[in-house]
């Protein structure tokens, strides 16, 4: 049993005990029903305080059984608060810490509320793309007024209990406890108080109504549908919330329930349900335990003060770690630190970041041209520039001066993590840390597992990469790692499509429809075209079977490298980032498909949409395979991470899997009888044939 049923003289405390944050799994729902019975059974009980043990009152449904039997087993929620509500004994909540989700609607079908500062009061499911379904949408309005809870409910944000308190006219705590050590104790004090004391007060029964009536709901639903394009539930919230107004209050519970049901099979919330359990997963490393002892980083050693150095430096300042970066020259180093000093002053000018906090920041940083003064530290990441010997130089002498137990990461986005590691006489202590541009934005932080990489090593590094709020996952080793890898077919696509008859504009539309950020040519405008280009000329070498469309590079051989040009697959004025069609570009197009004697055809948006996105599903599916990345979940976060993949799609795997593996086989197959293409680009992967066949799923 996950609730503890104790009597304190006439008073019962049900006190859920369902670690880390007592969520209302069945057992803990049982509990608290069963405690209620118990208590209605004992002549000597004239009350019951309900509370959550730990640290949390509770935070709602129990994650351990989402999309599992048990999550809708009797007694379900609603079952609960109404057993609850029909206590012929008053029940009190005690309030702390944590009050989320069905959390929160339990304790409002509770007769009365005591709270302690500090708790965080949310009702969060409109982030999973749903509405509070246990009456949240129509018991909050009714103690806090509708604009209030509205707010509450549609950004689905934490407000603090004490803040709550503090609104004129509020009904949702009856009383403040002075803290969350004294809340229970407090509550039973209070319950003896109003034992026996008339007629039980039930929310239910309070009035809803906001001044402005519709008028009122239509300004809201104008305020949220402007903000929440592509994803439904915020503004069937406004909805819910209205029927409270409108409906006596079991009505509005069928509409909440109706409407809470209807967003459960829609595809944003399916994804954005897959989202949240795919993050938690992604910490997670199927051969290393969780309690995997971990090495301490109090300070981290950034070798080169480039583009992705200064913003590695960042990310590690701002979670308040020391950080010493090294550089050949000294004028390397100032136009480095100046870089970082431009990026915090920017924020400080915009009132994002305090004057005192970026003093903070930058009295942690230092910098050095001399190896020996990393001697200490106890993470040091090299980002100097991509050569497999410039690394060789670097982690000799890393292996020279770095303290034993030093973690030794490399930042490369292309180089073998395990020829760097051997460069060392400690491959256990090496593993790639790859970043995204710019590197203190960029949420996703690619750890590259390498052959020889302790565990203990990717335990910390892990642990790191949370501490600096990224979302890191685990790849092997291979070229271009789980994103880059994918995203080399994806491209590959891109220029087939402009050999068969598209222009970049097209295509780039096409897939910004579809959600992406950017489209692939705006993408390399920005990114630069010349990185593609050094990395064909290397493959031309390397994989002399890998076909691509010569597209690219004639643009490449006429210095169109991009926005830093002022010129790529699109035009730009000076000093502007819009992209303007290129006649000249598209021109060049057109005299490509001649020589190759291609007659252009239309394509439609639908087929570059497919093409592209099944690229990169077919390119997952073998990496999943090859054992590069260890779920598919991993790949959905790299790609909404890092890649600007829409987040209500779920990412490219689950993407697939909601399509339908069945169906995305059958397209591709379809395509393969394209000429154009490689004969064999659209032979399914193996894994995604047979997940198709099976009638399966990536997850
Ligand atoms: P960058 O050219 O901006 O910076 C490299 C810096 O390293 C320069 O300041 C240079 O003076 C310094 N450097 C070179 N050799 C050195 C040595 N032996 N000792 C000390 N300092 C040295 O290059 P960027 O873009 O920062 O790239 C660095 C690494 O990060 C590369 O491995 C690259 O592949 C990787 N990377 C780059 C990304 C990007 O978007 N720029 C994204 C992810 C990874």
């Amino acid at each position: 049993m996950t609730a503890e049923y104790k009597v304190h003289g006439d008073v019962a405390v049900i006190t859920l005990n369902n670690p880390p944050v007592n969520g209302l799994g069945y057992a803990t729902r049982l509990g608290i029903t069963e405690g209620l019975a118990k208590a209605q059974a004992d002549a000597a009980v004239k009350a019951v305080v309900i509370t959550g043990a730990g640290k949390a009152f509770s935070g709602g449904a129990d994650i351990k059984e989402f999309g599992t039997p048990k999550a809708l087993a009797e007694p379900n929620l609603l079952s609960v608060i109404l057993a609850v509500e029909a206590c012929n004994k008053p029940v009190v909540a005690a309030i702390h810490t944590v009050c989320m989700g069905g959390g929160l609607e339990l304790a409002l079908g509770c007769h009365y509320r005591v709270a302690a500062p500090g708790t965080n009061v949310a009702l969060p499911e409109v982030k999973l793309g749903l509405i509070p379904g246990a009456g949240g949408t129509q018991r909050l309005p009714r103690v806090l007024g509708v604009e209030t809870a509205l707010n509450m409910i549609v950004s689905g944000e934490p407000v603090k209990s004490e803040l709550l308190a503090s609104l004129p006219g509020q009904k949702l705590f009856d009383k403040m406890a002075a803290s969350a050590e004294s809340v229970v104790e407090e509550a039973v004090a209070f319950a003896k108080d109003v034992a026996g004391k008339g007629e039980l007060p039930l929310v239910r029964n309070l009035p809803c109504k906001h001044p402005q009536g519709d008028a009122y709901f239509q300004f809201a639903k104008n305020m949220v549908g402007g903000m929440s394009k592509n994803f439904p539930a915020p503004l069937k919230c406004v909805d819910a919330v209205q029927a409270a107004t409108k409906m006596k209050f079991d009505d509005g519970m069928a509409e909440e329930r109706r409407i809470f049901t209807a967003l459960m099979f829609t595809p944003e919330s399916s994804a954005l349900r897959h989202i949240f359990m795919a993050e938690r997963a992604a910490s997670k490393i199927p051969d290393v335990p969780e309690d995997t002892p971990k090495r301490e980083i109090k300070s981290v050693g950034v070798i080169g003060a480039g583009t992705m150095g200064g913003g590695i430096s960042m990310n590690f300042l701002n979670a308040g770690i020391p950080v010493k970066i090294l550089e050949m020259k000294q004028d390397a180093l100032d136009r480095g630190i100046g870089i970082i000093k431009k990026n915090y002053e920017a924020q400080v000018k915009k009132g994002k970041l305090k004057q005192d906090k970026y003093d903070q920041r930058m009295s942690l940083l230092s910098t050095t041209l001399s190896y020996d003064e990393l001697k200490d530290c106890d993470l040091i990441i090299e980002a100097v520039f991509e050569e497999l010997g410039v690394k060789e130089q670097v982690f000799k002498k890393l292996d020279e001066v770095a303290k034993q137990g030093a973690i030794l990461a490399s930042n490369t986005s292309t180089l073998d993590v395990d020829k760097i590691a051997a460069f060392t006489k400690r491959p256990q202590d090496v593993v790639g840390m790859h970043f995204f541009s710019p590197a203190n934005v960029m949420k996703l932080l690619e750890v590259v597992r390498g052959a020889k990489t302790g565990k203990d090593v990717l335990a910390t590094v892990m642990a790191i990469g949370k501490k600096i709020k990224k979302t890191a996952v685990v790849s092997g080793v291979c070229d271009g790692f789980i994103g880059n890898r994918m995203i080399e077919q994806y491209s590959r696509q891109a220029g087939f499509l402009l050999d068969e008859g598209a222009t970049p504009q097209q295509v780039d539309k096409a897939i910004e429809k579809f959600g992406f950020a950017m489209g692939p040519f705006r993408m390399g405008d920005l990114a630069g075209n010349d990185i593609g280009w050094a990395i064909r000329k290397r493959r031309a070498v390397e994989r002399a079977d890998m076909k691509y469309s010569r597209t690219a590079d004639k643009l490449c051989e006429l210095g169109r490298f991009g926005q830093k040009t002022g010129a790529g697959w699109y035009d730009y004025q000076a000093g502007k980032r819009d992209a303007i069609p290129s006649d000249l570009v598209n021109k060049m197009i057109e005299d490509h498909r001649k020589e190759l004697g291609i007659t252009p055809r239309k394509i439609s948006d639908e087929e570059i949409v497919q093409r592209l996105v099944f690229a990169l599903v077919n390119e997952g599916a073998h990496i999943l395979e090859d054992g590069i990345a260890s779920k598919a979940g991993d790949i959905d976060m790299v790609y909404l991470t890092g890649y600007g993949f829409p987040i209500w799609r779920g990412g490219p795997m689950h993407y697939a899997s909601q399509v339908g593996l069945y169906n995305v086989a059958a397209t591709m197959r379809r395509f393969a009888l394209n000429p154009r293409d490689d004969a064999d680009f659209w032979q399914p992967a193996p894994l995604l044939a047979k997940l198709a066949a099976e009638g399966k799923s990536f997850s």
